[in-house]
């Protein structure tokens, strides 16, 4: 029986790419959309409905996940997009829409497998985060504050979860090329102070889209966390990146394993 992986935002960029080479591999795979109807013929795997910004949409997703598909093995939260400008610019509204999808939508979605999971005591939860949820970038603020928020909630979970054979993962992509950009949320407010700064930010953007690189890359490494057994938690991906991170987080590591050996002396 090949294992069942729900991929959340599974018609575009990575999404698409993480579906397609999993369904090519023979696993059994549920893409989601917020307009799955869009990409039913399109595709080879099935799609279904899941709007992040909705809480009808995640609640009715358990019924229609378990009862009409069967059991999950493995769920690959993916669905995100960007808020892009200079912090003090966006409104305050916007931002709460950046932490509604990519940090709450997120949760939600895993507490819903979660009693499935723990029920059948085996699941893996794979997360799509971003390079972004380790260091952060001017005008990315809020963006890199909702992947921080991720990268910290699971890195938490991951402990509660081991004794139910629950593995947790994260995928920290660098910059690749999707519809990331096109799909950006920003303002048109303005605060003359930050010009010079927009200017500068907007060209750096412009030139790290195009040395953006091959989103397919992204794909495979999360083909390689399916496939282990117990994967590590950080999955970076993106030239470069694993030494400079890895010694980042070398030291937080120390604590967080002393911390660990102290609970569980207690
Ligand atoms: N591209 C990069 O360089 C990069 C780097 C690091 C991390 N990431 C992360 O990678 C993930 C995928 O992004 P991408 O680059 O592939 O962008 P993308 O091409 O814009 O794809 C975004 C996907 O998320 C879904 N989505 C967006 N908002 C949603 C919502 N409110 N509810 C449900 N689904 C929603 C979209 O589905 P529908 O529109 O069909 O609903 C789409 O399938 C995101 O979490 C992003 O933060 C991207």
């Amino acid at each position: 029986m090949p294992q069942t992986i729900l991929v959340t935002g599974a018609s575009s960029g990575f999404g698409l790419l993480i579906a397609t080479k999993l369904h090519e591999k023979g696993y059994k795979v549920i893409g989601t959309s917020r307009n799955p109807e869009k990409y039913a013929i399109k595709l080879p795997f099935k799609m279904i409905a899941l709007d992040l910004d909705s809480e009808p949409s995640i609640n009715s997703l358990s019924d229609r996940l378990f009862k009409e598909i069967g059991p999950l093995d493995i769920l690959i939260n993916n669905a995100g997009f960007l808020v892009n400008g200079i912090a003090e610019e966006i409104p305050i509204e916007l931002g709460r829409k950046q932490f509604e999808t990519n940090f709450w939508g997120t949760i939600q979605v895993t507490n819903t497998v979660l009693p499935h999971f723990r029920k059948q005591k085996s699941g893996k939860i794979i997360t799509v985060g971003s390079i972004t949820g380790l260091v952060a970038f001017p005008t990315t603020a809020y963006y890199a504050a909702s992947k921080h928020a991720l990268e910290g909630y699971y890195k938490a979970l991951r402990y509660e979860l081991t004794e139910f054979n629950i593995r947790v993962a994260m995928i920290e992509p660098g910059s690749f090329k999707t519809n990331i950009m096109e799909n950006a949320s920003t303002t048109l407010n303005r605060i003359e102070d930050y010009n010079s700064l927009r200017t500068k930010s907007e060209k750096y953007a412009d030139f790290i889209v195009e040395q953006g690189e091959d989103a397919a890359m992204v794909a495979e490494k999360v083909l390689k966390v399916v496939q282990t057994d117990k994967p590590q938690f950080r999955n970076l991906v993106g030239k470069g990146l694993s030494v400079l991170i890895n010694l980042q987080h070398f030291a937080y590591g120390i604590l967080e394993k002393k911390v660990l050996k102290q609970l569980n002396k207690s």
